[in-house]
Protein backbone atom coordinates (compact mmCIF):
# COMPACT_ATOMS: atom_id res chain seq x y z
CA UNK A 1 0.00 0.00 0.00
CA UNK A 2 1.14 3.30 -0.99
CA UNK A 3 -0.38 6.57 1.22
CA UNK A 4 -0.01 10.06 0.96
CA UNK A 5 2.59 9.97 2.92
CA UNK A 6 4.36 7.79 5.38
CA UNK A 7 5.99 9.03 8.68
CA UNK A 8 9.67 9.31 8.36
CA UNK A 9 11.08 7.76 11.41
CA UNK A 10 14.76 8.63 12.53
CA UNK A 11 17.39 6.65 13.67
CA UNK A 12 16.16 4.08 16.46
CA UNK A 13 19.37 4.33 18.48
CA UNK A 14 19.34 7.95 18.30
CA UNK A 15 16.14 8.24 19.78
CA UNK A 16 17.39 5.70 22.52
CA UNK A 17 19.60 7.91 23.74
CA UNK A 18 17.01 10.79 24.43
CA UNK A 19 15.08 8.44 26.20
CA UNK A 20 17.37 7.10 28.22
CA UNK A 21 17.96 10.92 29.28
CA UNK A 22 14.43 10.97 30.20
CA UNK A 23 14.57 7.61 32.18
CA UNK A 24 17.99 9.45 33.88
CA UNK A 25 15.87 12.53 35.12
CA UNK A 26 12.32 10.54 35.38
CA UNK A 27 11.37 14.33 33.82
CA UNK A 28 8.27 13.23 31.16
CA UNK A 29 6.80 16.02 30.63
CA UNK A 30 6.07 20.46 31.76
CA UNK A 31 8.44 21.97 29.97
CA UNK A 32 11.48 19.49 30.96
CA UNK A 33 14.97 19.39 29.59
CA UNK A 34 14.41 17.84 26.10
CA UNK A 35 11.42 20.56 25.22
CA UNK A 36 13.32 23.52 26.39
CA UNK A 37 16.75 22.21 23.71
CA UNK A 38 14.13 21.46 20.97
CA UNK A 39 12.22 24.85 21.58
CA UNK A 40 16.81 26.58 21.03
CA UNK A 41 17.88 24.05 18.50
CA UNK A 42 14.46 24.81 16.31
CA UNK A 43 14.45 28.54 17.23
CA UNK A 44 18.51 28.44 15.63
CA UNK A 45 17.05 26.19 12.58
CA UNK A 46 14.39 28.06 11.64
CA UNK A 47 15.58 31.43 11.87
CA UNK A 48 13.40 32.77 14.11
CA UNK A 49 13.38 34.26 17.72
CA UNK A 50 10.33 33.21 20.28
CA UNK A 51 9.05 29.60 19.77
CA UNK A 52 6.69 27.79 22.25
CA UNK A 53 6.27 24.17 21.25
CA UNK A 54 2.66 22.87 22.11
CA UNK A 55 0.51 19.79 21.87
CA UNK A 56 -0.28 19.81 17.95
CA UNK A 57 -0.84 22.30 15.60
CA UNK A 58 -4.76 22.82 16.35
CA UNK A 59 -4.30 24.01 20.12
CA UNK A 60 -0.97 26.07 18.59
CA UNK A 61 -3.92 28.16 16.63
CA UNK A 62 -6.70 28.54 19.77
CA UNK A 63 -3.14 29.41 21.88
CA UNK A 64 -2.58 32.17 19.24
CA UNK A 65 -6.06 33.80 19.27
CA UNK A 66 -6.07 33.56 23.03
CA UNK A 67 -2.43 35.43 23.46
CA UNK A 68 -4.07 37.77 20.95
CA UNK A 69 -7.58 38.74 22.63
CA UNK A 70 -8.98 38.16 18.74
CA UNK A 71 -12.51 38.48 19.07
CA UNK A 72 -15.82 38.46 16.74
CA UNK A 73 -14.95 38.15 12.68
CA UNK A 74 -11.93 36.37 11.41
CA UNK A 75 -11.36 36.32 8.07
CA UNK A 76 -10.20 33.59 6.97
CA UNK A 77 -9.06 31.00 3.66
CA UNK A 78 -11.83 28.35 2.90
CA UNK A 79 -9.15 26.13 1.34
CA UNK A 80 -7.29 24.37 4.38
CA UNK A 81 -7.67 21.72 6.39
CA UNK A 82 -10.22 21.39 8.94
CA UNK A 83 -8.81 22.67 11.93
CA UNK A 84 -8.08 26.55 10.43
CA UNK A 85 -11.82 26.73 10.88
CA UNK A 86 -12.88 24.43 13.53
CA UNK A 87 -10.15 26.30 15.60
CA UNK A 88 -12.01 29.63 15.34
CA UNK A 89 -15.32 28.32 15.97
CA UNK A 90 -14.48 25.94 19.00
CA UNK A 91 -13.06 29.11 20.44
CA UNK A 92 -16.63 31.40 19.95
CA UNK A 93 -14.77 33.11 16.86
CA UNK A 94 -16.99 33.76 13.84
CA UNK A 95 -15.04 32.97 10.64
CA UNK A 96 -15.57 35.00 7.51
CA UNK A 97 -14.17 33.30 4.22
CA UNK A 98 -12.37 35.35 1.70
CA UNK A 99 -11.68 33.35 -1.54
CA UNK A 100 -8.87 31.80 -2.78
CA UNK A 101 -6.53 32.44 -6.21
CA UNK A 102 -7.04 29.92 -8.36
CA UNK A 103 -3.22 29.65 -8.87
CA UNK A 104 -1.37 29.84 -5.76
CA UNK A 105 -4.53 28.25 -3.67
CA UNK A 106 -3.70 30.98 -1.16
CA UNK A 107 -6.41 33.25 0.16
CA UNK A 108 -6.15 36.18 -2.52
CA UNK A 109 -5.20 40.09 -0.66
CA UNK A 110 -8.05 41.99 -2.75
CA UNK A 111 -10.54 39.51 -1.40
CA UNK A 112 -9.41 39.99 2.26
CA UNK A 113 -9.62 43.38 1.43
CA UNK A 114 -12.95 43.38 0.10
CA UNK A 115 -14.15 41.07 3.23
CA UNK A 116 -13.30 43.71 5.93
CA UNK A 117 -15.67 45.14 8.16
CA UNK A 118 -15.60 47.61 11.59
CA UNK A 119 -15.98 44.03 13.52
CA UNK A 120 -13.19 42.45 12.20
CA UNK A 121 -10.62 41.75 14.82
CA UNK A 122 -7.60 39.58 12.62
CA UNK A 123 -7.08 37.38 9.39
CA UNK A 124 -5.60 33.73 9.45
CA UNK A 125 -4.55 33.07 5.97
CA UNK A 126 -2.71 29.68 5.33
CA UNK A 127 0.54 28.96 3.38
CA UNK A 128 -1.30 26.20 2.10
CA UNK A 129 0.95 23.17 1.15
CA UNK A 130 3.99 25.50 2.42
CA UNK A 131 3.51 27.82 -0.94
CA UNK A 132 3.74 31.13 0.71
CA UNK A 133 1.19 34.02 1.29
CA UNK A 134 1.58 37.35 -0.95
CA UNK A 135 2.91 38.41 2.72
CA UNK A 136 3.91 42.01 2.01
CA UNK A 137 1.04 42.85 0.36
CA UNK A 138 -1.27 41.14 3.50
CA UNK A 139 1.27 43.09 5.99
CA UNK A 140 0.09 46.52 4.48
CA UNK A 141 -3.95 45.57 4.80
CA UNK A 142 -3.46 44.64 8.03
CA UNK A 143 -1.71 48.01 9.46
CA UNK A 144 -4.05 49.97 7.20
CA UNK A 145 -7.06 48.45 9.39
CA UNK A 146 -5.07 47.82 12.34
CA UNK A 147 -5.76 44.18 12.74
CA UNK A 148 -3.60 41.34 14.20
CA UNK A 149 -2.23 38.50 12.01
CA UNK A 150 -2.45 34.59 12.54
CA UNK A 151 -0.34 32.94 10.07
CA UNK A 152 -1.38 29.05 9.81
CA UNK A 153 1.99 28.01 8.66
CA UNK A 154 1.44 24.35 9.64
CA UNK A 155 2.78 23.13 6.20
CA UNK A 156 5.45 25.90 5.61
CA UNK A 157 8.53 24.32 8.10
CA UNK A 158 11.79 25.93 7.00
CA UNK A 159 10.08 28.26 4.58
CA UNK A 160 11.89 31.50 3.54
CA UNK A 161 10.37 34.36 2.36
CA UNK A 162 12.86 36.30 0.85
CA UNK A 163 15.55 34.84 2.41
CA UNK A 164 14.12 35.08 5.76
CA UNK A 165 12.01 32.98 7.60
CA UNK A 166 8.44 33.45 6.53
CA UNK A 167 7.01 32.14 10.05
CA UNK A 168 8.75 35.72 11.26
CA UNK A 169 5.36 36.86 8.91
CA UNK A 170 2.23 38.19 11.01
CA UNK A 171 1.56 38.57 14.92
CA UNK A 172 1.89 35.00 15.58
CA UNK A 173 2.70 31.64 12.48
CA UNK A 174 1.62 28.52 14.13
CA UNK A 175 3.12 25.12 12.77
CA UNK A 176 1.52 21.54 13.04
CA UNK A 177 4.86 18.55 13.76
CA UNK A 178 2.09 16.31 13.39
CA UNK A 179 3.39 12.93 12.46
CA UNK A 180 2.33 13.16 8.32
CA UNK A 181 3.84 16.55 8.56
CA UNK A 182 7.58 17.10 6.73
CA UNK A 183 9.37 17.54 10.64
CA UNK A 184 7.60 16.00 13.26
CA UNK A 185 7.45 15.17 16.99
CA UNK A 186 4.66 12.10 16.67
CA UNK A 187 2.26 14.27 17.48
CA UNK A 188 2.98 18.46 18.21
CA UNK A 189 3.10 22.22 17.47
CA UNK A 190 4.64 25.53 17.58
CA UNK A 191 3.65 29.04 18.16
CA UNK A 192 6.05 31.72 16.69
CA UNK A 193 5.51 34.60 18.42
CA UNK A 194 7.06 37.61 16.82
CA UNK A 195 6.18 40.58 19.93
CA UNK A 196 8.99 39.26 22.52
CA UNK A 197 6.47 40.17 25.40
CA UNK A 198 3.36 37.96 24.59
CA UNK A 199 5.53 34.96 24.82
CA UNK A 200 4.95 34.69 29.01
CA UNK A 201 1.09 35.07 28.25
CA UNK A 202 1.56 31.99 25.84
CA UNK A 203 3.34 30.13 28.23
CA UNK A 204 0.89 30.55 30.88
CA UNK A 205 -1.65 29.51 28.51
CA UNK A 206 -0.50 26.74 27.77
CA UNK A 207 -0.11 25.46 31.00
CA UNK A 208 -3.30 26.00 32.78
CA UNK A 209 -2.91 29.45 33.00
CA UNK A 210 -0.19 29.06 36.11
CA UNK A 211 2.25 31.66 36.17
CA UNK A 212 3.49 30.14 40.04
CA UNK A 213 2.39 28.84 43.03
CA UNK A 214 0.69 31.86 44.12
CA UNK A 215 -0.57 33.40 40.59
CA UNK A 216 -2.84 32.52 37.55
CA UNK A 217 -2.78 35.04 35.81
CA UNK A 218 -4.54 33.58 32.93
CA UNK A 219 -7.40 31.26 31.61
CA UNK A 220 -5.81 28.65 30.51
CA UNK A 221 -5.75 25.04 28.98
CA UNK A 222 -3.56 22.18 29.14
CA UNK A 223 -1.48 22.66 25.82
CA UNK A 224 1.70 20.91 26.51
CA UNK A 225 4.30 18.89 24.87
CA UNK A 226 6.07 15.96 27.09
CA UNK A 227 10.05 14.74 26.33
CA UNK A 228 9.10 11.56 24.84
CA UNK A 229 7.26 14.05 21.40
CA UNK A 230 10.50 16.44 21.81
CA UNK A 231 12.89 13.65 21.53
CA UNK A 232 11.48 12.82 18.28
CA UNK A 233 11.77 15.83 17.23
CA UNK A 234 15.51 16.35 18.23
CA UNK A 235 16.62 12.77 16.91
CA UNK A 236 14.94 13.94 13.18
CA UNK A 237 16.06 17.73 13.42
CA UNK A 238 19.69 16.51 11.96
CA UNK A 239 18.48 14.18 9.24
CA UNK A 240 16.27 16.88 7.82
CA UNK A 241 18.83 17.98 4.95
CA UNK A 242 18.63 14.42 3.81
CA UNK A 243 14.62 14.06 3.93
CA UNK A 244 14.46 17.35 1.99
CA UNK A 245 17.15 16.23 -0.80
CA UNK A 246 14.82 12.70 -1.12
CA UNK A 247 11.53 14.78 -1.18
CA UNK A 248 12.34 17.52 -3.79
CA UNK A 249 13.67 14.56 -5.93
CA UNK A 250 10.20 13.31 -6.08
CA UNK A 251 9.21 16.45 -6.51
CA UNK A 252 10.96 17.13 -9.67
CA UNK A 253 10.47 13.86 -11.18
CA UNK A 254 6.23 14.02 -10.72
CA UNK A 255 6.65 17.95 -12.29
CA UNK A 256 9.19 16.52 -14.88
CA UNK A 257 6.45 13.80 -15.76
CA UNK A 258 3.10 14.96 -15.54
CA UNK A 259 4.28 18.74 -16.90
CA UNK A 260 1.54 19.78 -19.61
CA UNK A 261 -0.81 16.95 -18.36
CA UNK A 262 -2.06 18.65 -15.43
CA UNK A 263 -2.35 21.83 -13.11
CA UNK A 264 0.28 22.25 -10.60
CA UNK A 265 0.18 24.67 -7.95
CA UNK A 266 2.02 28.17 -8.49
CA UNK A 267 4.84 29.32 -6.54
CA UNK A 268 5.54 31.82 -5.06
CA UNK A 269 8.66 33.44 -7.09
CA UNK A 270 10.03 35.01 -3.45
CA UNK A 271 9.31 32.11 -1.77
CA UNK A 272 11.40 28.54 -1.38
CA UNK A 273 9.47 25.57 -1.83
CA UNK A 274 9.97 23.12 0.77
CA UNK A 275 8.28 19.61 -1.04
CA UNK A 276 5.63 18.92 1.78
CA UNK A 277 2.93 17.86 -0.45
CA UNK A 278 2.36 17.53 -4.54
CA UNK A 279 -1.07 18.45 -5.49
CA UNK A 280 -2.65 18.39 -8.51
CA UNK A 281 -5.32 20.10 -10.46
CA UNK A 282 -7.39 18.05 -12.77
CA UNK A 283 -9.81 19.23 -15.28
CA UNK A 284 -12.65 18.67 -13.62
CA UNK A 285 -14.18 16.42 -10.79
CA UNK A 286 -14.82 13.19 -12.90
CA UNK A 287 -11.12 13.45 -14.47
CA UNK A 288 -10.04 13.53 -10.89
CA UNK A 289 -12.22 10.26 -9.73
CA UNK A 290 -10.80 8.93 -12.59
CA UNK A 291 -7.51 9.32 -11.37
CA UNK A 292 -7.97 8.27 -8.13
CA UNK A 293 -9.79 5.57 -8.54
CA UNK A 294 -7.25 4.45 -11.02
CA UNK A 295 -5.10 4.71 -8.28
CA UNK A 296 -6.92 3.33 -5.48
CA UNK A 297 -7.24 -0.05 -7.72
CA UNK A 298 -3.39 -0.68 -7.48
CA UNK A 299 -3.23 0.15 -3.49
CA UNK A 300 -2.00 3.80 -4.35
CA UNK A 301 -4.17 6.09 -2.10
CA UNK A 302 -3.92 10.05 -3.28
CA UNK A 303 -5.50 12.32 -0.74
CA UNK A 304 -8.25 14.76 -1.65
CA UNK A 305 -6.66 18.10 0.12
CA UNK A 306 -8.70 20.13 0.67
CA UNK A 307 -12.16 18.99 0.36
CA UNK A 308 -14.57 19.93 1.17
CA UNK A 309 -14.52 23.29 0.66
CA UNK A 310 -14.68 24.96 4.51
CA UNK A 311 -17.43 27.63 4.01
CA UNK A 312 -19.96 24.44 3.17
CA UNK A 313 -19.05 22.95 6.73
CA UNK A 314 -22.43 22.11 8.25
CA UNK A 315 -21.60 24.56 11.04
CA UNK A 316 -21.09 27.47 9.44
CA UNK A 317 -23.84 29.50 9.59
CA UNK A 318 -25.19 31.84 7.81
CA UNK A 319 -24.07 30.55 4.40
CA UNK A 320 -20.74 32.15 2.16
CA UNK A 321 -20.30 31.00 -1.58
CA UNK A 322 -16.65 30.40 -2.00
CA UNK A 323 -16.92 29.65 -5.94
CA UNK A 324 -12.93 29.50 -6.64
CA UNK A 325 -12.44 27.17 -3.53
CA UNK A 326 -15.18 24.89 -4.13
CA UNK A 327 -14.19 24.29 -7.60
CA UNK A 328 -10.92 23.66 -6.88
CA UNK A 329 -11.51 21.39 -3.69
CA UNK A 330 -13.72 19.07 -6.14
CA UNK A 331 -11.16 18.72 -8.56
CA UNK A 332 -7.57 18.39 -6.40
CA UNK A 333 -5.67 15.32 -4.81
CA UNK A 334 -2.36 15.47 -3.36
CA UNK A 335 -0.04 12.37 -4.54
CA UNK A 336 2.11 10.52 -2.23
CA UNK A 337 5.31 12.24 -1.63
CA UNK A 338 7.97 11.21 1.42
CA UNK A 339 11.58 10.08 1.26
CA UNK A 340 11.06 6.09 1.35
CA UNK A 341 9.10 6.45 -1.86
CA UNK A 342 11.16 4.58 -4.08
CA UNK A 343 11.97 5.49 -7.84
CA UNK A 344 9.87 1.95 -9.20
CA UNK A 345 6.93 3.11 -7.03
CA UNK A 346 6.89 6.85 -7.95
CA UNK A 347 6.95 5.46 -11.71
CA UNK A 348 3.78 3.41 -11.30
CA UNK A 349 1.82 6.33 -9.90
CA UNK A 350 2.86 8.12 -12.58
CA UNK A 351 2.29 5.82 -15.51
CA UNK A 352 -1.50 4.81 -13.86
CA UNK A 353 -2.03 8.64 -13.99
CA UNK A 354 -1.00 9.39 -17.54
CA UNK A 355 -3.23 6.24 -18.49
CA UNK A 356 -6.54 7.35 -16.59
CA UNK A 357 -5.77 10.85 -17.78
C1 LIG B 1 -3.33 23.78 7.58
C2 LIG B 1 -3.41 23.01 8.85
N1 LIG B 1 -3.71 23.65 9.99
C3 LIG B 1 -3.79 23.02 11.17
C4 LIG B 1 -3.55 21.66 11.28
C5 LIG B 1 -3.68 20.99 12.59
O1 LIG B 1 -2.49 20.43 13.06
P1 LIG B 1 -2.50 19.18 14.06
O2 LIG B 1 -2.90 17.97 13.28
O3 LIG B 1 -1.08 19.12 14.53
O4 LIG B 1 -3.45 19.50 15.16
C6 LIG B 1 -3.23 20.95 10.13
C7 LIG B 1 -2.96 19.50 10.24
O5 LIG B 1 -2.91 18.73 9.38
C8 LIG B 1 -3.17 21.62 8.88
O6 LIG B 1 -2.89 20.96 7.74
Amino acid sequence: MINVTKTYLPDKEKYKKYVDQIYASGWVTNRGPLVKELEQRLAEYLGVKNIVLVANGTVALEIAYRTLDIKDYVITTPFSFVATTSSLVTNGLKPVFADINPNTLNIDPQNIKNSITKNTSAIVPVHVFGNGCEVEEIEKIVKENELKLIYDAAHAFDVKYKGQSILNYGDISTLSFHATKLFHTIEGGALIINDESLVEKARYLINFGIENQESIPELGTNAKMNEFEAAMGLALLDDMAMVGDKRHAVYDRYKQALKGEVKFQQQNKDASVNYSYFPIILENKKQMERVQEALNHFDIHPRRYFYPSLNTLSYIEPKQNMPVSEDISKRILSLPIYPELTIKEQSKIISVIQEAL
